[in-house]
This record gives C-alpha cells, sequence and structure tokens, in this order.
C-alpha cells in the first residue's frame, strides 16, 4: 500500500486533511504448503524471506511438550532463532491478559519490527498468536503451522484471528494472513483422538455442502481416515483447504458467500453455548448439521436420501455423541435469536436446497424448528 498525505489551506484558520491512499490492492498469494514433514521447508523458506528476522515459536504447552525439541534442533540451524514461548492448552488463552503477557514476553526480548512469528498449535493458537502478530508493532510477519485437524482444514486459512472477551467469543480480532501457512500432516499423529474427530465435522461440511464426490470419498475411507492412513489425511486435508480457500476468495467478490461455510454452525453454536463449552466444538456442529440437513428437506426439498446419508456419516466419525434432541428447545431458541446474524426475531440458517444448492441466511419459524428437533 503506498500512501500520500496532502494538507490543503481552506482559509487561515481551517485545514483540511486529506489522506490519499493508492489501494491498488496488488493480489496478494499466500502459500499453504502441505505435506510431511516440512520442517526443512520451513527453515529455508525463512532463509530465503525473513533472513535477518528474528525467529520466535508461539506455542501452547501440550505441543511444546510434543515438538519442542523437534522445533528448536531444526530452528537453531537459523542464526536468529530466538526460542519458544508458551502458554497453557485451551480456549481460556484466548484472552486479553495472555496476549498482554505473551506481547510482555516478546517485548523483553526485544523483539522488533524484524520479527517472524510461528503460531504453532490448533485453533485456539491461530487465533490468538496471530492476533498477536497483527498488533505487534502494528503488524509482524506470522507464519501459521497448525497442528490440529481443526487449525489445519479450517482455522489457519481466511485470516481470522482474535481473542475472546467475557461479553463473548471471537469479540476482539482481525482480519491477519500470513506470509505462509506449513500444513505437516505428521503433527496429526499425536493428536488426541476427540480433536481428530471434532475436526472431522469440518471436513464433513465442506464434503456435504460443496463436493459431491469428496462427500463420497468421505463414506468410502471412514476406516482409513479413522487410522489415519497418510494418503486418506493428505486426501481430506488437501480437499478441505482447496474449498475454503475458494470460498474465502470468492467471498472477496460476492460478499456474504463465507456463510455456507456456516452450515451446522448456527444450532452448533447455541448447543455449544448451552452446554457451556463443555461440547467439543466439531461434536456441535456435526450435531447441528443434523438440524440443518432436517430443516433443508422439511422446507426447501433437500432429498430425504442425503439427510440420512449425513446422519450415517456423522456417526461413522462417532460424532453423534451429543444431540441437539438433548438440549430444552426453548433455551435452543432464545440462544439463537439473541445472535447478531438473527433478524426480526428470527434465526437465520445455511440450509441446502439440493446437492452443491446452498440457500444462505435463511430465516427458520420457531415451530419448524421445534418439529426438527423432535429428531435431530
Ligand atoms: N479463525 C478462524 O477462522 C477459526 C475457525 C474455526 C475455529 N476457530 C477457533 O479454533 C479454536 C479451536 O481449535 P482447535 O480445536 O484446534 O483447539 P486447540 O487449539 O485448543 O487444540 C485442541 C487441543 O489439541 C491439542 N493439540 C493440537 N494439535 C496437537 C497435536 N498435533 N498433537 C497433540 N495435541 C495437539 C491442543 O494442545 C489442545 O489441547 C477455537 O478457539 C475456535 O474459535 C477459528
Amino acid at each position: 500500500m503506498r500512501g500520500q498525505f496532502s494538507l490543503t489551506t481552506i482559509n487561515t484558520t481551517i485545514f483540511m486533511a486529506t489522506l490519499q491512499l493508492n489501494l491498488d490492492s496488488p493480489v496478494r498469494q499466500i502459500p499453504y504448503f502441505i505435506g510431511d514433514d516440512l520442517w526443512r521447508d520451513l527453515v529455508e523458506f525463512l532463509r530465503a524471506n525473513f533472513e535477518r528476522h528474528s525467529v520466535f515459536v508461539l506455542s501452547d504447552d501440550n505441543i511444546a511438550r510434543h515438538y519442542r525439541d523437534r522445533a528448536s534442533e531444526v530452528l537453531d540451524s537459523l542464526s536468529h532463532f530466538r526460542g519458544m514461548i508458551t502458554f497453557p492448552a485451551g480456549e481460556a488463552s484466548k484472552s486479553r491478559e495472555m496476549k498482554a503477557g505473551l506481547e510482555d514476553q516478546l517485548l523483553g526480548q526485544a523483539a522488533g519490527r524484524d520479527s517472524v512469528i510461528i503460531a504453532m498449535g490448533g485453533g485456539v493458537t491461530g487465533d490468538l498468536v496471530g492476533y498477536l502478530a497483527a498488533t505487534l508493532h502494528r503488524g509482524v510477519p506470522l507464519i501459521q503451522l497448525p497442528t490440529s485437524l481443526l487449525a489445519m482444514v479450517d482455522s489457519s486459512v481466511g485470516g481470522k484471528v482474535g481473542i475472546n472477551h467475557p461479553v463473548g467469543k471471537n469479540l476482539l480480532g482481525a482480519f491477519y494472513h500470513p506470509a505462509a501457512t506449513f500444513v505437516d500432516l505428521r503433527f496429526l499423529a499425536t493428536l488426541p483422538d476427540e480433536d481428530f474427530r471434532s475436526g472431522m465435522a469440518e471436513v464433513i461440511k465442506y464434503g456435504t455442502t460443496l463436493d459431491d464426490e469428496f462427500w463420497l470419498y468421505l463414506e468410502k475411507n471412514v476406516d482409513a481416515i479413522l487410522r489415519r492412513e497418510p494418503d486418506a489425511l493428505a486426501h481430506i486435508v488437501r480437499t478441505s483447504i482447496a474449498w475454503k480457500i475458494r470460498v474465502v476468495a470468492a467471498d472477496e467478490k460476492e460478499g456474504d458467500y463465507r456463510s455456507i461455510l456456516n452450515w451446522g454452525h448456527t444450532a452448533g453454536h447455541a448447543v455449544e453455548k448451552l452446554s457451556h463449552f463443555r461440547i467439543p466444538h466439531g461434536f456441535a456442529v456435526a450435531s447441528g448439521m443434523r438440524v440443518a440437513a432436517r430443516l433443508s428437506q422439511r422446507l426447501l426439498g433437500f432429498p430425504e436420501e442425503r439427510v440420512a446419508r449425513l446422519e450415517a456419516l456423522v456417526q461413522a466419525f462417532g460424532l453423534d455423541r451429543y444431540r441437539c434432541s438433548d438440549f430444552d428447545p426453548e433455551e435452543i431458541w432464545q440462544v439463537m435469536t439473541a445472535d447478531k446474524k438473527a433478524r426480526g426475531g428470527q434465526p437465520r440458517f445455511t440450509l441446502m436446497r439440493a446437492p452443491e444448492k446452498p440457500e444462505l441466511f435463511y430465516p427458520v419459524e420457531k415451530r419448524e424448528l421445534f418439529h426438527v428437533l423432535k429428531y435431530a
């Protein structure tokens, strides 16, 4: 972005300032490297692009326990590697206090504008550290190194970073794209089962809304995926990232298109909230997809056979542990209608009219939702 500042005198006492920005928005290309064991590639990238930068790795203490040695061993070969800073694992770390504490540590270690920050971890790390990188010295280069399935296929793509406020989730944040994202499938070997399954809900979301062929692939490869066979992991991660990139890129032109990714999230968020976030995000989304599929069938003629296939897939991945029908419909309605996306007292859903034909911001009446909640 190039800028020009001009000051025009209107009369002797009033000045009018004009800041003219030449926002010619050069196409920004963000590389996503997807593969197995990418540490050497990461080092090469840093050497090629940030040779003189101080390199800091920020990570939660869980991930650090698994990967501190490997990260240090490889990054020590850089002359400006400044070590790893860790924070407690878990959603509670997405807080102003944690961000301030990390900023203190970085500035205490004289992290200047010539720093590059690597966010190594799940969605919590990517969101927290990404937001920190966006504001430190008004933005220092960020590298996303997602380690959870959810972070790989969803949260590390699209540039949304942020932290929570006691009033609600993700209320403070920014759009801040990384210089690069390294999706190293080898991280998935140590991801706990529940987190792996939870990430699968987002993968299922892409298949059941955007890509029939991918949906079929998921149905046919449940065992291989759950065994985390490398080829299966590579396929689901690559396909999901490609879809998220396509949707995010299209959104810049089409405004609301990104909300296709809210499939399952309206009811999902409601039960997540009602459970005080004890239900893992992906499990909540999976229960929400069942509601969205049944609403789609009832209101828009989405084929019954597809509803059954979606339910079977959710079950096959063990994501049917929690159901929206376990909650009080009145409470679900309350949470949904208080949501910022609700209009005129009605929640608005991402529904499907037909395969690959979404209906965005569809208002749903209370009696329709209550009917579906009996079964979903
Ligand atoms: N920015 C976005 O667009 C976006 C999109 C979706 C979700 N999110 C956010 O993402 C967060 C959830 O992400 P998450 O599920 O990855 O949570 P997380 O970062 O808390 O990771 C889940 C757990 O898995 C552990 N873990 C991660 N990778 C591991 C590995 N390879 N080996 C061993 N343990 C590992 C973590 O330490 C943590 O305990 C939420 O805060 C949500 O708001 C952001």
